[in-house]
Parts: structure tokens; sequence; C-alpha cells
């Protein structure tokens, strides 16, 4: 039932795909009087955590933001702390990828990342592919605008070289040159830490998802959070642009 008891969830309608922009590691850290890598150590453990929360509930996908398009503007120190954390993670994955069943892969611009992340990427992306579990897409070097504009570069160059005409470009074409292919858009879209923007993440993805915005920080984030917020999703009245009555 509801927010306060132990919340009961409708396994029958449990989103598929669920977007995360994980934010207030560097404000966690800061209350904490840590050092800001400490808060984004401490946001890849909850990924972790909340990854399997999910699996074990019959999600599908997670999408994971965790460096976008404008994060280089960042100190170079917080830009080389996160680069390496994310070296420990896929190498931690890479280690343990036979005894785990979680299907790893990345959205964004990748070639912007140094070689040996790049080459650590379709490591792992290749030791969990056929991973029957939860598929947790981790976006790097992400913008939805950046997502956009390649895809739209990749179309242009299919009609420049008379392979596709105009009237052949419907959505789904679209859909299928992000990179998300192939991946249902996400139901419902989590941001934590008390901001309520989209900040350039699935813009095209979120036509019709729903928000839900959490006041915690992302380190501070429960399995028992994200219950909650499916919860929320599931007490929704979506109509995707129609009448239910
Ligand atoms: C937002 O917090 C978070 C980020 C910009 C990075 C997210 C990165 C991780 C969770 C770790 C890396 C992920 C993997 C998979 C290794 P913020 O720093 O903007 O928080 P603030 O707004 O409180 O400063």
């Amino acid at each position: 039932m509801g927010t306060k008891d132990k919340i009961e969830l409708d396994m029958e309608n449990i989103p598929q795909h669920i977007a995360i922009i994980m934010d207030g590691n560097g404000r966690w850290a800061k209350k904490k009087r840590l050092m800001k890598k400490l808060g984004h150590k401490a946001g890849a453990d909850v990924l972790e955590k909340i990854t399997n929360v999910a699996r074990d509930l019959g999600v599908m996908h997670i999408t994971a933001y965790a460096f976008s398009t404008e994060n280089w503007k960042r100190s170079e120190e917080e830009v080389a702390g996160i680069m390496d954390l994310l070296r420990h993670y896929l190498k931690d994955h890479i280690r343990n990828a036979r005894k785990r069943s979680i299907k790893i892969d990345v959205i964004g611009d990748v070639t912007r990342l140094d070689e040996d992340i790049q080459q650590q990427i379709l490591t792992l992306k290749e030791l969990t592919k056929d991973k029957p579990g939860i598929n947790l897409h981790i976006a790097l070097n992400y913008g939805g605008r950046n997502e956009l504009l390649r895809a739209i570069k990749k179309i242009a160059q299919k009609s420049n070289d008379g392979e596709i005409a105009p009237d052949d470009i419907t959505e789904d074409y679209i859909s299928s040159h992000l990179d998300t292919a192939g991946v249902p858009d996400p139901e419902l879209l989590i941001r934590t830490s008390g901001e309520e923007r989209i900040s350039n993440f699935l813009l095209w993805q979120i036509a019709y998802s729903e928000f839900n915005f959490s006041d915690k920080l992302w380190p501070d984030y429960t399995g028992e959070d994200l219950k909650q917020a499916i919860w929320e999703y599931q007490n929704r009245d979506r109509r995707f642009g129609g009448r239910n009555s």
C-alpha cells in the first residue's frame, strides 16, 4: 500500500526501463567533510545496490547518468577522480563478470574517453552481452542533444548515399539510430538531490516518462526509495495524451 506501510508493488506493472540522474554526490561528501571523489565512490556503490534491487523486482533496463558532455567543465582533479573510479568499476565488473548476471553497456560518445577505458568498455560489453538479467546502460560523455546530433549525421549520410528517401525517416527510424536503439523508452525517470531538471538526459526517449524527484542525495538513496518511486509510478494516471474517462 501507501507511503509509510510496507510498500506493496503490483508485480505485473513494474517499469521495464528506469532512467536515473544520480545527483548529489558532491553535497553528500561536503556534508561529511570528505573529498568529493569519495562522494562519487559512494554513488557508484549505491548504483550497484539499486541495480540489484531493480533486477530482483524484474526491471529490465537501468540507464544511469554517470558523466555528461558538460561534466568536462569540472576541475581537472574531479574529472580525473571520476575516470579513475570508472576504471576501477569496469575492472571489478570484468573480473567478476562470470559470477554476476548483469549485462553492462555504455551510451554516449565514448570516443573522447581514454583509450584504456574504451577498451575496458568493449571487453565488459562482450563479456556480459549474453547475460539474461538486467541491462545496465551507463551514460558516459553523454548528452541528449549530442546523441541526436550524432544520429542525425548518420541518417543524413545514408540519405546522401541514396540508401534512404526523406519519407523513410520515421520516429522509429530515428530511435533506431540513437545510442539506446532496441531499448524501450524509460517509463520512469528518477532524479535525486532535490533538483528538478532534465540536464540534457535522454531528451528523445523521455517523451512520455513519469518523473520522480527525490530530495535524498544519491549516496543516501536506498532500495526502499526505489520501491517507493515505483509505487508512485504505479499509482499515476498515464494517459499518453489521451483520456481515461
Ligand atoms: C552528480 O553529483 C554525479 C555525477 C556528476 C557523477 C555521477 C557518478 C557516479 C555515481 C560515479 C561514477 C559512476 C560509475 C558507474 C563508476 P554531483 O557531483 O553533481 O553532486 P553535487 O550536485 O552535490 O555536487
